[in-house]
Parts: C-alpha cells; sequence; structure tokens
C-alpha cells in the first residue's frame, strides 16, 4: 500500500457553518494555486481536507471516524489518500487527533490555513505536522490567491471570532477573539467577487455585526458603511449579512435597512431563549423584551423585513415553564425561518460543568414542541408571501425539465418555469407555498 507522495487530486468535506464553508473555498483555491486539482465527483481525492465543525454533540468521535473510513476505503483502492484534519475540531484538539490517528498527515486551524501549501508538501515528504497558531491580525487572509469563477450567491467573510463567551459555546476558543478584516481588503475582495459571477453577497462574521473598520479616507466605520460602500458596486445587486449578536446592533445599521436597496429584508439574529433567567445563565447580556424591543426597531425601518433566530433547548436548568416562555417568544415574533438544536455540553465551556443537566428525553420533546412551532410560522410566513410579486436570483437549474430554482428577497426557495439561465435576477410572481419553498410564475 502507498501512500500518494505529492497529491494532484483534492477534496475539502466542510462541516458547520457557513464560515467553514466559505474556508474550505479558499483551502481549495491555495490547493489549487499549487497546482493540485479538484477531484471529479465520485472519484477518490489524493488530498481529502476534513473541514471540522465542534459546535455541537460528538464532533471529535465524528472526525475519528471520517478517518477511519477514509483510511478503509484507501486500504481498498490500495492507495491511502493524505488526509488533513483543518476547522474547529483541529485548532480545539489538533495535538491528540495526530498523536491518535497516524493516518493524518497534516491539522491545520481555523487561523493558520495560508500555511496549508507547504504543510502539504511537507506531509508528501513525510513530515507530518500541526499548526493551530492563532495570530493578532489576519495573515491567512495575506496572500490568498485571486478567486476562480463564483455562484451568483458568495461568502465574504469578514469579520471572525468572538468575545462574548456564551456559556455554552465553544467559538470563542477555536476561532479566537474578534477580529475585523480590513476595509479595503474586503472591498478588494468583493470586486474579484462580482467580476468572477457574484451577484449577492453574504458578509460572514460570527459577530458580524461587531465589525469595524476604516474606509479609504480615514473615517471609522460600522458594518452598515462597508455595506453601504458594497452597494455602489454595479454588478452587485444583493447583500445579506449573517451572524449578528443583539448587543452589538447600531442605530446606523438598523437604518442602512431602511436605505439601502440592495440590503436584502432578512435578519438573522439568534436569541436562544425567551427566559430571562436562561438568558442570564447564558450570559447572553439581553432579555428576551430587550431582544423584542430591538426586533421592532428593525420593522420600523422596512416592515417586510423577515426575522430568523437560533435557539437552544434543554440548557442546564432549564424548566417547564422558561421553555414555554421560549415558546412564547416565538409567537411573539412570528420566524421565516429558525435553528434550533438541544443544549450539547461542550467540553470547557462554563455550562458543561453546571448542575441540573437537562435528560436527553426532556430535550428531544421540548425540541419537537419548539420545531412544530417554528415550523409552524415558517409555513405561514411563505403563505403570506403568496400573490406577491419580487426579484428572483436564479441559483440553479430545478430537478423538473425547464424548472429553475433562485432566492427571494426574503431568502424563500421559489421554483418556476420559464426562460432563464444561473446568475439572472427575474421579476417572479409568488403563486403557491410550500413549508419550504414557494413556487412562482415569472413575469415578462
Ligand atoms: N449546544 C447547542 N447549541 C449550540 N449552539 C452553540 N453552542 C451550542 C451548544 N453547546 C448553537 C447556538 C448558536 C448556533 C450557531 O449553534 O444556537 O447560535
Ligand atoms: Fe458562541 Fe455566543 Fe459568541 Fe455566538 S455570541 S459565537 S453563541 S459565544
Amino acid at each position: 500500500m502507498t501512500q500518494t507522495a505529492s497529491p494532484k487530486t483534492y477534496r475539502v468535506k466542510s462541516f458547520g457553518c457557513q464560515m467553514n464553508v466559505y474556508d474550505g473555498e479558499r483551502m481549495g483555491e491555495l490547493l489549487e494555486a499549487q497546482g493540485i486539482a479538484p477531484a471529479a465527483e465520485g472519484e477518490d481525492a489524493d488530498l481529502v481536507v476534513l473541514n471540522t465543525c465542534h459546535i455541537r454533540e460528538k464532533a471529535t468521535e465524528k472526525v475519528y471516524s471520517d478517518i477511519g473510513r477514509l483510511v478503509k476505503a484507501g486500504r481498498e483502492a490500495g492507495r491511502q489518500p493524505m488526509i488533513a484534519v483543518a476547522g474547529c475540531v483541529a485548532q480545539a484538539e489538533g495535538e491528540e487527533i495526530m498523536a491518535r490517528s497516524p493516518a493524518v498527515g497534516l491539522v491545520v486551524g481555523p487561523q493558520a490555513y495560508h500555511r496549508l501549501p507547504g504543510m502539504v508538501e511537507a506531509a508528501a515528504r513525510g513530515e507530518r505536522s500541526t499548526d493551530t497558531d492563532m495570530p493578532e491580525n489576519n495573515a491567512k487572509f495575506g496572500a490568498l490567491p485571486a478567486r476562480r469563477k463564483v455562484n451568483p450567491t458568495a461568502f465574504l467573510t469578514v469579520q471572525e471570532g468572538c468575545d462574548k463567551f456564551c456559556t455554552y459555546c465553544v467559538v470563542p476558543y477555536t476561532r479566537g477573539a474578534e477580529i475585523s478584516r480590513p476595509f479595503s481588503d474586503l472591498m478588494d475582495e468583493a470586486a474579484r467577487l462580482v467580476d468572477a459571477g457574484a451577484r449577492e453577497i453574504t458578509l460572514l462574521g460570527q459577530n458580524v455585526n461587531a465589525w469595524e473598520g476604516e474606509n479609504a479616507s480615514g473615517h471609522a466605520q460600522g458594518l452598515d458603511g462597508l455595506i453601504r460602500e458594497l452597494a455602489k458596486l454595479p454588478d452587485l445587486q444583493r447583500i445579506r449579512y449573517t451572524t449578528s449578536h443583539p448587543n452589538d446592533m447600531t442605530e446606523a445599521l438598523i437604518a442602512a435597512h431602511g436605505e439601502v436597496d440592495k440590503l436584502m429584508p432578512y435578519l438573522h439574529l439568534p436569541v436562544q431563549s425567551g427566559s430571562d433567567r436562561v438568558l442570564k445563565a447564558m450570559n447572553r447580556s439581553h432579555t428576551a423584551d430587550s431582544y423584542l424591543a430591538l426586533l421592532d426597531r428593525f420593522r420600523a425601518v422596512r416592515p417586510d423585513i423577515a426575522l430568523s433566530g437560533d435557539f437552544i433547548v434543554g440548557f442546564p436548568g432549564e424548566t417547564e415553564a422558561e421553555f414555554d416562555e421560549t415558546l412564547a417568544l416565538v409567537d411573539a415574533v412570528g420566524y421565516a425561518a429558525a435553528f434550533s438544536f438541544k443544549y450539547s455540553p461542550r467540553p470547557g465551556t462554563p455550562a458543561a460543568s453546571m448542575d441540573q443537566q437537562v435528560t436527553r428525553e426532556v430535550m428531544e420533546e421540548r425540541l419537537a414542541r419548539l420545531q412544530a412551532a417554528l415550523n409552524r410560522d415558517q409555513f405561514a410566513f411563505n403563505r403570506a408571501s403568496v400573490g406577491k410579486t419580487c426579484d428572483v436570483l436564479v441559483e440553479r437549474r430545478g430537478k423538473l425539465p425547464g424548472q429553475w430554482l433562485g432566492k427571494s428577497p426574503w431568502l424563500q426557495s421559489v421554483f418556476f418555469e420559464g426562460d432563464a439561465a444561473i446568475g439572472d435576477m427575474v421579476r417572479v410572481q409568488l403563486a403557491e407555498a410550500g413549508p419550504n419553498s414557494l413556487r412562482g410564475t415569472v413575469l415578462a
């Protein structure tokens, strides 16, 4: 059995959040600049990058079983791929992975992947390495190659890391302190994305609305300033951003929602719980009421704004009455979309050692009730859109012949038939609503 010397093909498998998707794309570009091509669909790659997520549940076990599966497939094929472990599990448990898994050639953390090419070369010579350094600046963005052709919708990481230390969350430990990428770098990258075909850019950050920088004339800017400047790119048609923290919301960003046409009427604003006691124990530093009041300010400037949130059920000590407060908050908001999770104790976080951990059965039952409410509201939101006319940005072909799939301004999936191409913005009348998508007809 031989280990690939210098890999000729690669595959990146990204798990978890959109930030990992972005990082995965950037790692792919670095590898391609080194002459390593993406493996064809269905073919084994010489180099497999597992771009891991550590946010919930058995993350480390999953990485080991993925490694095991790759080794087994390699044994059957008589050729072992080079395995790279990247992402947040790499950051948190890199040394241990190296020690436990001889099949892993390199471990690279989310702040260090600009060194991936050199590490791949070293691994090809049989030198295994781990790099989980967290530089003070954004070194990893420094020497990235130009973007190749991109989809009509692209991600752009503007901010990374988190200083909030919610008591359940590993992000402050795996992604480090909050850092903003410089304004001019972002404008350059956005212009290149648009040149490469992007029509919509989603600005990414663990606390994206904490982004701060200086514009070309040295004036301090918040995310609203960056959005206003991006909106001036003629071929960029839509701007979104995610994920925000309620405490970093500024009056200026709220105002931008009423003033910048290209900023889409959609806001993902995690709340986690509707109980003030639980929110305090989570160290969220907002209350249910302050969160609702914040949403009202968005609605005042953009009445049609679609709202989305994140929820955790079964945080340690959460009582039935406290969970009911979450359901009440859901009823009060009427979310267009949402993500909800069972609390998962993360090693090293304060909540993991709190008393009164909630049992799995209780969590499952609460999650089912919460998701029923959220699904009901999402369906209601979609039904309320029927009859509206809106722009749809075409992202891909649908399953049926002649069918296309795109997104409405409110991030709903819209299917329609007719004359279109990927990247087109078409005028569609929304005709029929399902729980997860809508059907529309193209207007001439
Ligand atoms: N358990 C469950 N959900 C979590 N999240 C973050 N940490 C945990 C955890 N330990 C959820 C939060 C966050 C989203 C990205 O993941 O809802 O907003
Ligand atoms: Fe985690 Fe809280 Fe930071 Fe979000 S704000 S990344 S939930 S610590």
